[in-house]
């Protein structure tokens, strides 16, 4: 890959936004709280959806909050170099943010009561997803085709390393207490009921109208509109104007993407991956 990646333990980093150091202090030495609240993802797997609803139902449906502060300050990403400058010495309780695979996450989570939400989707759709949202980004390798990206994808030759072990990595702790595992599928189909589940999962007690403002706010068109979660604040340097960072909002746009050849392929590969693990743990199966 080219240099604008740093690597760490044999992954890619872009470094307009990570520095090798911050990785490794950010594994070794910060240190999680029992009352900590972190959302886990592979990239473009709906993070930014789960943050806003995780601070929509802190603030019980109020919007002032996801609408006066980004969503990189409401819940910074611990392995970013501005993200770790903004946690590592603020007072807890944190909610932070991750794409990093279990191996290089905070080892003082693993002794911790700290809760994880860790959000799943179909590899194809995080694929495509990925695709299109790297064709504009200025600071990442950009593929030519989907074919291309298809290729570094199923290799794990991306940035945060190959989809498949880091679900294989993080599904391993999905017995745990202080692990919540939820899908885009299920949110896009049932929204409340996920919603309530993750409530539940955190010990918040919402009013059946401080979820439908929850509902409200952290929905796809909100999201779109609001200057706070849609990326329009990213300067063009890093992200070329004009994206939307709410793209489709969809399950299952792969299906408008991919060849029957390109499916296949997929398929071939994913069942190998994949295999031993329920296939009830994933939705789109
Ligand atoms: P698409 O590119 O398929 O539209 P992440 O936050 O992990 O980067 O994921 C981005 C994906 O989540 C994008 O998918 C985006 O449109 C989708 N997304 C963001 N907010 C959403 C919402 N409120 N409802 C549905 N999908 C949402």
């Amino acid at each position: 890959m080219a240099d604008v990646y740093g690597w760490f333990e044999g992954i890619a980093f872009p470094l307009a936004y990570f520095n090798l150091e911050v990785l490794r202090e950010a594994r070794d030495t910060f240190v999680v709280k029992d009352e900590d609240i972190i959302m886990v993802t592979y990239p473009k797997s709906g993070t930014h959806w789960l943050i806003e609803i995780i601070c929509l139902i802190h603030s019980k449906g109020d919007p002032k909050w996801i609408q006066s502060v980004p969503t990189w300050q409401r819940s910074p990403w611990i392995e970013t170099t501005h993200g770790y400058e903004l946690l590592k010495d603020k007072e807890g309780p944190h909610i932070f943010t991750s794409h990093l695979p279990i191996q290089l996450f905070p080892k003082s989570f693993f002794n911790s009561k700290a809760k994880v939400i860790y959000g799943i989707r179909n590899p194809r759709d995080v694929l495509v997803s990925a695709y299109f949202f790297l064709r504009k980004m200025n600071i990442t390798k950009k593929p030519e085709t989907l074919q291309e990206h298809m290729e570094w994808f199923l290799q794990g030759s991306v940035i945060y390393g190959s989809w498949f072990e880091h679900v294989r990595g993080w599904l391993s702790m999905r017995d745990r207490e202080n692990v919540l595992v939820v899908s885009y599928e299920d949110l896009t189909k049932d929204p409340r009921s996920t919603v309530e589940k993750i409530c539940q999962f955190l010990g918040k007690k919402l009013k059946p109208e401080e979820i439908d403002l929850v509902l409200k706010y952290s929905s796809y068109q909100f999201m779109k509109e609001n200057k706070m979660s849609n990326f329009s604040t990213i300067p063009d340097e890093y992200l070329d104007k004009g994206f939307s960072f709410q793209r489709k909002g969809v399950a299952g746009d792969w299906k408008n993407h991919f060849t029957v050849a390109q499916a296949e392929a997929f398929d071939e590969i994913y069942q190998k991956k994949m295999a031993g693990f329920p296939p009830k743990l994933f939705p789109w199966e």
